[in-house]
């Protein structure tokens, strides 16, 4: 039988749900209903978070949206930092960034100025620009061993020359209910990441699921509970 890697698993599932609506996978949450006027309907049916971080910042920062998906944390946090401030989300799965980023133009419109941008990569490596990469490719299709680790050099040199996300560039970094989708073996990196593009005194406010106790491996191998926000989870010690 074919295992299916979480990541893929991760982006198939939200690849859907940027789709259609997916209601086993929304959870409650009580957003401060003045921040939700402007919000498109679009991305509030495909909002898949389980907290809300955006409570923590502050006018005139720069927020980094750790799995933006539809946008709606990052569309909040615009309003609460208001034109001074910037707003940035990341996420790998195309389908989420074109719904979020067909909804931009509207907010700014309604905002009456556009401070979000929405740009595609993954979590743990800030600093691959995934499109630039795709950009490079075309011109040297990856085709066989050799071409292979050549592309992984050139990620290397994309990411020293233009990081998708820079270090020190971000005031507060934010995210919801996405840190469990990283596969195990990069979460340490992951950490690492968000500390290397937070400014000195930077905060994180991350909502997240979290288990009392270490999942046990079978239910972590389980692509469906894996995708599904439930097996992914860290103990709050793992944090
Ligand atoms: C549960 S949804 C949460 C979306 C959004 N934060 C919200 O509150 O609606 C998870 C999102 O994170 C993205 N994602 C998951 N793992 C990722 C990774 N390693 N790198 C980038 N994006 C990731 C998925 O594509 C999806 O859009």
């Amino acid at each position: 039988m074919k295992t299916i890697h979480p990541e893929s698993a991760v982006k198939q599932r939200y690849a859907a749900a940027a789709r259609a609506p997916e209601p086993a996978l929304c959870c409650a949450v009580d957003y401060d209903p003045q921040y939700l006027k402007i919000i498109p309907q679009e991305v509030i049916q495909k909002d898949y978070g389980c907290g809300d971080p955006s409570r923590y910042l502050k006018p005139a920062e720069t927020v980094l949206d750790l799995g933006s998906g539809a946008g709606k944390i990052c569309f909040i946090a615009a309003q609460i930092v208001g034109p001074q401030g910037k707003v940035i989300g990341i996420d790998m799965t195309d389908e989420m960034l074109a719904v979020a980023r067909r909804n931009a133009p509207i907010v700014a419109g309604r905002l009456g100025y556009a401070n979000v941008e929405f740009r595609k990569g993954r979590i743990q490596d800030l600093a691959l620009d995934l499109e630039k990469l795709d950009q490079e490719l075309k011109q040297r299709p990856v085709a066989d061993a050799r071409s292979f680790l050549a592309a992984d050099e050139l990620a290397q040199e994309l990411r020293a020359r233009e990081p998708l996300v820079a270090s020190d560039s971000i005031d507060v970094v934010v995210s919801n209910c996405v840190l469990n989708l990283v596969e195990t073996k990069s979460k340490r990196r992951l950490f690492e990441e968000i500390f290397r593009v937070l400014k000195k005194g930077g905060r994180a406010v991350i909502s997240d699921i979290v288990s009392d106790e270490a999942v046990p491996e079978p239910l972590q191998n389980d692509p469906q509970l894996w995708s599904g926000c439930i097996s992914g989870a860290l103990t709050e010690e793992g944090f």
